[in-house]
C-alpha cells in the first residue's frame, strides 16, 4: 500500500496522492471494550477493508456499536485491541496530535451529537475546518464556504447564529462543514436523522454523486432505508464482523 505522508504537518498537498490508494481504511481484529460504568464489549472481532470510492452503509440496532464504529476510524476513540489503517496510516500508534491532524487533514466527519460552536454564525463554524488547516487567504476560504452552503441550501442562513437554528439546520451545517475540506473519506453517523425526506434525498443525492463521480469513499452509520438502498455495500453490526 501507498504510504501517505500526511504527518506530521497540516498540508494538504501532502495527501494528494491519497485518493491513489486502493484501501481507504482497514481494520483487523478489532475489539472494543468500555470498562466503565461497569464493563461493556461492544464488538470482539471486526475485520472490515474499505476501497476508495466505496459507498458502506454501517447498520445495526441500537446500541450495536455503529458510533463506537465511527469513532474509532476518526480516532475519537482507542480500540481495545487490533490494528486500524486510515489513509495509508496504522492508527492505533498515533499520539492523540497526531490523530487530530490526521482528522482534520483528511476526514469529514459528521459525529451523531453535533459539536458545532454554538456562539459562531453558520459561516464561521464552516470555515474552522480551513482555517484549522491554514488553507489560502480569508477571500479564498469564504468564497470556497459560501460554494458548499449553496450546494446544501443553506447560503442564506450563512450570518446566522448557530444556537438560533433548528435541529435540523444545525445537522446540514455539521455535513456542510465536513465538505468543505473536500476530504477523500467522508465518515457520518445518522446524517440525514433531523432531516425532511426531499432534504434528506436532495443532501443524499449530492453525496452519491461526489462517491460515483469523483470516488469519494462514504461510511455512513444509518437506520435510513434509503441509505441502505444507495450505499454500494451493507456491513450489518455483530460482535463478529469480516466485511
Ligand atoms: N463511552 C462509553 N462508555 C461506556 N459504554 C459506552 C460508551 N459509548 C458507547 N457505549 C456502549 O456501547 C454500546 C454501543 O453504543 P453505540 O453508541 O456505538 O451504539 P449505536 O449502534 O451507535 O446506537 P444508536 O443506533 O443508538 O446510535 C452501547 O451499549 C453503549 O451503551
Ligand atoms: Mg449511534
Amino acid at each position: 500500500m501507498e504510504e501517505l505522508e500526511l504527518i506530521p504537518g497540516l498540508s494538504r498537498s501532502a495527501f494528494g496522492g491519497a485518493t491513489t490508494t486502493a484501501t481507504v481504511t482497514q481494520l483487523t481484529h478489532v475489539s472494543k471494550v468500555f470498562l466503565e460504568p461497569k464493563r461493556r464489549e461492544v464488538f470482539t472481532d471486526v475485520n472490515m477493508r474499505v476501497k476508495r470510492g466505496e459507498f458502506v452503509a454501517l447498520a445495526g440496532p441500537v446500541g450495536s456499536g455503529k458510533t463506537t464504529l465511527v469513532n474509532l476510524l476518526a480516532g475519537i476513540e482507542r480500540a481495545s485491541s487490533g490494528s486500524i489503517q486510515v489513509l495509508g496510516k496504522e492508527t492505533t500508534r498515533l499520539s492523540g496530535r497526531e490523530l487530530t491532524t490526521l482528522r482534520l487533514a483528511s476526514l469529514g466527519l459528521v459525529p451523531q451529537v453535533q459539536n458545532l460552536m454554538q456562539e459562531f454564525t453558520v459561516s464561521q463554524n464552516v470555515e474552522l475546518p480551513l482555517f484549522f488547516l491554514g488553507e489560502g487567504e480569508r477571500e479564498s476560504r469564504l468564497s470556497r464556504v459560501r460554494e458548499v452552503l449553496v450546494l446544501m441550501g443553506i447560503n442564506a442562513d450563512a450570518e446566522r447564529k448557530v444556537a438560533d437554528l433548528s435541529v435540523g439546520e444545525k445537522q446540514l451545517v455539521s455535513i456542510a462543514r465536513a465538505m468543505v475540506k473536500d476530504p477523500p473519506l467522508l465518515v457520518m453517523d445518522e446524517p440525514t436523522e433531523s432531516l425532511d425526506p426531499l432534504v434528506s434525498e436532495v443532501i443524499l443525492e449530492m453525496l452519491r454523486g461526489d462517491n460515483a463521480l469523483r470516488a469519494k469513499t462514504l461510511i455512513i452509520a444509518t437506520h435510513d432505508k434509503r441509505i441502505i438502498e444507495l450505499a454500494t455495500r451493507t456491513v450489518r453490526m455483530n460482535a463478529k464482523i469480516h466485511a
